[in-house]
């Protein structure tokens, strides 16, 4: 039996082109390598036998940093003939890739995230390249400022929106050069999440969001004996955790732990010279 779900994620990127403080993905920490074209491939042939997603999102790190990005598109296609591929960039280097080639995908969406407000420009021409390709897009603008989504461009099964968080919630504590957990009410945490209900599919396991993913990888502890999920046998468990607390969640800050980062200001945000270049 296959279980629908609302989105997974897969990380296909540990590195990033840029290093923003508070990322759920931890880019501003070491974090190196792409995942392997063989191993994606393995991973989702796996789950796709599983899980129904009605979005399946490339993630990372950058995902454009993966030179087989293309290729791992269409393996998802291949996998899930009918979901929406949704590929989530900074947009810095969709500049290396043939712009319109992304339509072979549909139903495609491409998540281009507004990192640094002085670096808007850049972005908007990474997006025009695309536009530029096609004739008749319906342009969508947000009325709602705390919309993340900003502004969208569509044309039939393919759409283009900007996306803006400004605020970003650190999903761990750091504390003398050290991540650890918080320890927090799980309810209360979840309640100022930033990715409450992203299941992510990680190293070939499903961990319920990149934030818990990333640091189990990178700090190699396991505070919360959190076992993401391996086989059939506990997927009804991992699915009923979708989007709802778990103990899991007391690694992030309640309200008045949390340090919220300014995502939009460039002290916050490196980007590496080679992307802006
Ligand atoms: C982790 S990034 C990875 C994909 C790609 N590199 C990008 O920048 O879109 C995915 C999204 O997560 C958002 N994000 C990262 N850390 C966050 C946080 N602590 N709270 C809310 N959103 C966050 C980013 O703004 C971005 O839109
Ligand atoms: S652990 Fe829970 S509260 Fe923290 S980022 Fe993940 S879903 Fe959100």
């Amino acid at each position: 039996m296959t279980r629908s779900i609302p989105r997974l994620d897969i990380m296909v990127a540990y590195s990033c082109n840029i290093s923003c403080r508070g990322c759920i993905s931890l880019s501003d920490f070491a974090r190196n390598g792409i995942a392997r074209l063989d191993d994606v491939t393995a991973w989702i042939t796996h789950w796709s036998t599983m899980l129904e997603p009605k979005v399946v999102a490339v993630f990372g790190g950058e995902p454009c940093l993966h030179p087989e990005l293309m290729e791992i598109c269409g393996r998802i296609r291949k996998a899930w003939p009918s979901t929406t591929i949704r590929l989530i960039t900074n947009g810095y280097l969709l500049k290396n890739f043939d712009s319109a080639a992304w339509f072979d995908f549909e139903p495609f969406e491409m998540q281009v995230s507004m990192h640094r407000a002085d670096h808007r420009s850049i972005i908007d021409q990474a997006i025009k390249n695309i536009l530029v390709t096609r004739k008749g897009w319906q342009v969508k603008v947000s009325e709602d400022p705390q919309d993340h989504c900003q502004i969208s461009w569509q044309l039939d099964n393919f759409k283009i929106y900007k996306s803006m968080f400004k605020d970003f919630v650190v999903p761990f504590q750091y504390k003398d050069d050290k991540i650890l957990p918080w320890m927090s009410d799980p309810a209360e945490a979840h309640a100022i999440c930033g990715s409450p209900n992203t299941p992510i599919l990680y190293k070939g396991r499903l961990y319920k969001c990149p934030a818990v993913a990333n640091v189990m990888d990178i700090t190699g502890k396991n505070w919360f004996d959190y076992e993401p999920c391996e086989d059939a046998a506990h997927l009804d468990k991992f699915v009923a955790g979708i989007g709802v607390p778990e103990s899991v969640c007391g690694q992030c800050p309640n309200r008045s732990q949390a340090v919220v980062i300014n995502h939009l200001d460039k002290i916050n945000v490196v980007v590496k010279q080679k992307s802006l270049g």
